[in-house]
């Protein structure tokens, strides 16, 4: 379908950007936080940095360029590491057990990409570790261990359990000897190894991870463990655990791209994959704008917006031409497409989706999300007040006619913002909410007095 909007491809495509030289010219901004993170790295031989933001706001693209950069060494400075091609995603749940066996498992795998792309042999640790994990080598499976206080440089052989039965001792032995093996074997510094949506878990299981990792995992050589999670996630850590805090090496914050750094990262994207030489973007510079704002800068929540529009506007133009051909199925393949092609260049203006049509789709869009969240008509109340009002603090309850600030906070505000529907915001210790995203979006179209559940 973008080949009818005139793109090889879609230019609001909403997956984070990849550790590849493609990607690196469609990152826009973070110089600033580059230059910290190269900078960090730099000054030791392994550590734990945290990455945090708000979601959708551009984390893992950041990570992933920052993690090209260094392994190509295009980087102005920083180290040689390998990249992790694969992040090892945390689930809700997961114990520190299951992840340590993703990361071993992702680390062999991220150093067998690595030398693939520089066709290079794979170290044997590596090979044989992956072999094991899959389940390719028996039982009483015989490993030499060669790294210092594990058995000396002499190539111990020690007898590896089934994985799910070894212990997290064995797994950091394991991972500390494929990572030695790789840094003398493949001319680089380390490696890094990612958990990637830390917020996936509660402020206890976080905790319970990082505790278990910080005097094994963490202090393996030559490793960078990066933890992506949760706006925060600093100030999270250093109250759950002040130890595990104090391991850690450094932290980034990630605010969003400001709207001009957000109209270059889509006239760029437009360039490279419109087919026409100076080809526009499909939706007009103000569309782009009120999503912005609607979300409040995160980039996440622009494109995937942006494309519904697009799709929904052909798709649109599609059923109005299947309708006016009715029982003309005769006509075939090609000459429906060029019909729909010239309906869709009637209605662009200057090759461009008008915004009013735009926010047409927009506002059919969050209706029917809106609707889909089945909110009780309080909840809708509650939410179109809030929009009226600007912004929302606990104690405001009496307005909202609500009986008390607990009640207001844990059943409708607290509530909201786990669903991304308010954005929370601290002022001392006032904690003011106001609505963000497709409800920010029904506040301003009015959508809140459609049908609601009871
Ligand atoms: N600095 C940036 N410049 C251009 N596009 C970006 C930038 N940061 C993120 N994006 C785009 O925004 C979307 C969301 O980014 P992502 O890295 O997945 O966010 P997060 O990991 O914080 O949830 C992706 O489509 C990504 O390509
Ligand atoms: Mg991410």
């Amino acid at each position: 379908m973008w080949e009818t909007l005139g793109f090889s491809k879609n230019p609001y495509d909403a997956n984070p950007l990849k550790p590849t030289k493609d990607d690196v010219d469609l990152l826009i901004g973070r110089v600033e936080d580059g230059i910290k993170f190269g900078t960090i790295i730099e000054s030791a031989n392994r550590g734990t940095i945290l990455i945090s933001g708000l979601p959708g706001v551009g984390k893992t693209s950041f990570f992933n360029v920052q993690q090209y950069l260094m392994e190509s060494g295009e980087a102005a400075f920083g180290k040689k590491i390998i990249s992790a091609r694969s992040l090892c995603s945390i689930q809700t749940g997961d114990k520190s057990i299951d992840i340590a066996l993703r990361v071993l498992h992702n680390t062999c795998r991220n150093i067998a990409e690595f030398c693939k792309s520089r066709s290079f042999a794979i170290p044997g640790k590596a090979y044989e570790i992956f072999e094991w994990l899959n389940g390719k080598r028996g039982g009483g499976f015989n490993f030499s261990l060669s790294i210092a206080g594990f058995g000396g440089g002499g190539g111990k052989q020690v007898q590896l359990p089934a994985p799910k039965d070894s212990s997290f001792e064995v797994l950091q032995i394991i991972l500390s000897s494929i990572v030695e093996e790789a840094v003398t074997l493949l001319d680089i510094d380390g490696i890094f190894i990612a958990l990637d949506n830390a917020e996936n878990l509660d402020d206890e299981g976080i905790s319970a991870i990082l505790m278990s990792f910080r005097d094994t995992f963490f202090t393996i050589e030559n490793i960078w463990w990066i933890v992506i999670g949760q706006t925060g996630l600093s100030s999270l850590i250093q109250v759950l655990d002040p130890r595990v805090a104090e391991r850690m090496t450094g932290g980034i914050e990630l605010t969003p791209i400001t709207a001009d750094e957000l109209h270059t990262a889509i006239d760029r994207r437009v360039e490279r994959f419109h087919q026409a030489e100076k080809g526009k973007a499909p939706l007009t510079q103000d569309v782009h704008d009120f999503l912005y704002e609607s979300s409040l800068g995160e980039i996440r929540f622009v494109f995937k917006y942006a494309s519904s529009i697009c799709t929904e506007f052909v798709s649109q133009a599609r059923s109005a031409i299947m309708k006016q051909i009715g029982s003309l199925d005769k006509l075939g393949g090609t000459a429906i497409r060029t019909r729909i092609d010239t309906l869709i260049g009637s209605v662009l203006v200057n090759n461009q989706i008008p915004s009013n049509h735009s926010m047409d789709i927009v506002r059919k869009i969050i209706s029917e999300e809106i609707n889909n969240l089945g909110l009780r008509h309080k909840e809708r109340d509650v939410l179109k007040r809030i929009g009226e009002n600007g912004t929302a603090t606990q104690s405001e309850f009496k307005l909202y006619g609500l009986n008390s600030g607990q009640d207001f906070s844990s059943n409708y505000l607290s509530k909201f913002h786990k669903q991304h529907l308010l954005a929370k915001s601290q002022e001392g210790r006032r904690v003011h909410y106001s609505l963000r995203g497709i409800a920010a979006i029904a506040g301003r179209f009015n959508l809140f007095d459609g049908a609601s559940k009871a």
